[in-house]
């Protein structure tokens, strides 16, 4: 009989969460017991996990014990306290947070391009989930890389509300609903008004400028294409969008780029749809991409001001692939070839 696993997932009653525990379902993970964890905020409230309801408990210490793979998306304080615990105990950690995504002896993981580093989960028994907006460029910029060799990438990024958390999301709709009714906005979980806006500044900034989303774009690209000499800039924008994040992607190859060539190595590469038909104003659209597991790219165009250039967009579900997918693709190769 097939081997099933114990899986705990630490913040399900969040927006990643939840999306963790459809994705489990819906790709029917090898699940012998779930173990839903929250904070004591969450006490005695339920989930439901394959039609059955689940209570929903609070993570301690001990939370752990019988636990095969943790998938972990409460925030980085939380995951930096309680991964090297679960770790400890025995569970193999998926960490959504940037808690330890560039440490050294931690594998980032996206599987399409470097399911590879799953193997050095040994190291400290954790393994990291990339940014949302990183992953869904890699997956991109992967098989160009191999194919042309990326010497330089400039992104911005329109990025949906989803992935500040479920308060960022009703921050959204409320201030919306209030402007049309002609009442004063709250702004609590953004420092500016986020409906009909657009905030060039997502996490903190940092003292060359940058903020902290652009150089998680910057390190964590080079770390998943393990390739150091790719020169990154990245301007990250939170949109008010609630779902998906768009990317303007600008890249410089050193051999010769056709963009009719690229069409086609990217329409045959795992997990990405190429929609790019501008004559019949098809290109991908963060409203037809929720939902979905794969990445979008069109608007396919050689960067006519370069030698080597192409501009694309680039569009994903970032609670999906941009968080649980990709951390649910992570366990799959996790329990199928090291378990
Ligand atoms: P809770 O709902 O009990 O606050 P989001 O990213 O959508 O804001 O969700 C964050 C998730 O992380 C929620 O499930 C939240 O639980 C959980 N969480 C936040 N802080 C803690 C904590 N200290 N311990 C456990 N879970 C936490």
């Amino acid at each position: 009989m097939k081997k099933k696993y114990n899986v705990a997932v630490v913040g399900a009653t969040g927006a990643v969460g939840n999306e963790m525990i459809r994705i489990l379902e819906e790709r029917k993970f090898p699940v012998n017991r779930i173990k839903l964890l929250a904070s004591d905020r969450s006490a005695g409230s339920t989930l439901s996990f394959k039609k059955k309801a689940v209570k929903v408990e609070v993570l301690t210490e001990d939370s752990f014990e019988d636990i095969d793979v943790g998938l972990f998306s409460a925030g980085g304080s939380v995951s930096k306290k309680f991964a090297p615990i679960a770790a400890k105990a025995g569970c193999i950690v998926i960490d959504n947070t940037s808690a330890f995504r560039m440490e050294p002896d931690i594998p980032l993981v996206v599987p399409e391009v470097n399911p590879h580093a799953i193997a050095q989960y040994k190291n400290r028994n954790i393994i990291a989930n990339p940014n949302c907006s990183t992953i869904q460029m890699v997956v991109v910029l992967k098989p160009l890389h191999d194919e042309y060799v990326i010497k330089r990438v400039v992104v911005s990024t329109y990025q949906a509300v989803s992935g500040t958390g479920k308060l960022a999301i009703d921050e959204l709709m409320n201030q919306t609903k209030s402007l049309f009714n002609f009442q004063k906005i709250e702004c609590n979980v953004y420092p500016h008004q986020i409906a009909f806006n657009c905030l060039p500044h997502i996490d903190v900034f940092l003292d060359n400028g940058y903020t902290k989303e652009e150089i998680k774009m910057i390190d964590e690209t080079k770390k998943i294409m393990e390739d150091d000499s790719i020169k990154v800039t990245a301007t990250t924008v939170r949109v008010p969008v609630f779902s998906c994040h768009s990317e303007s992607i600008n890249i410089e190859t050193k051999k010769e780029i056709a963009p009719e060539k690229a069409r086609d190595i990217l329409a045959g590469s795992p997990g990405v749809v190429v929609i790019d038909d501008p004559g019949k104003e098809r290109y991908p659209l963060a409203v037809t991409a929720t939902g979905k597991n794969e990445t979008f790219v069109g608007r396919i165009r050689k960067d006519e001001s370069v030698k080597n250039g192409l501009n694309m967009w680039v569009v994903a579900d970032n609670l999906r692939k941009g968080a649980a997918l990709n951390a649910v693709q992570i366990a799959e190769v996790l329990v199928s070839r090291y378990l």
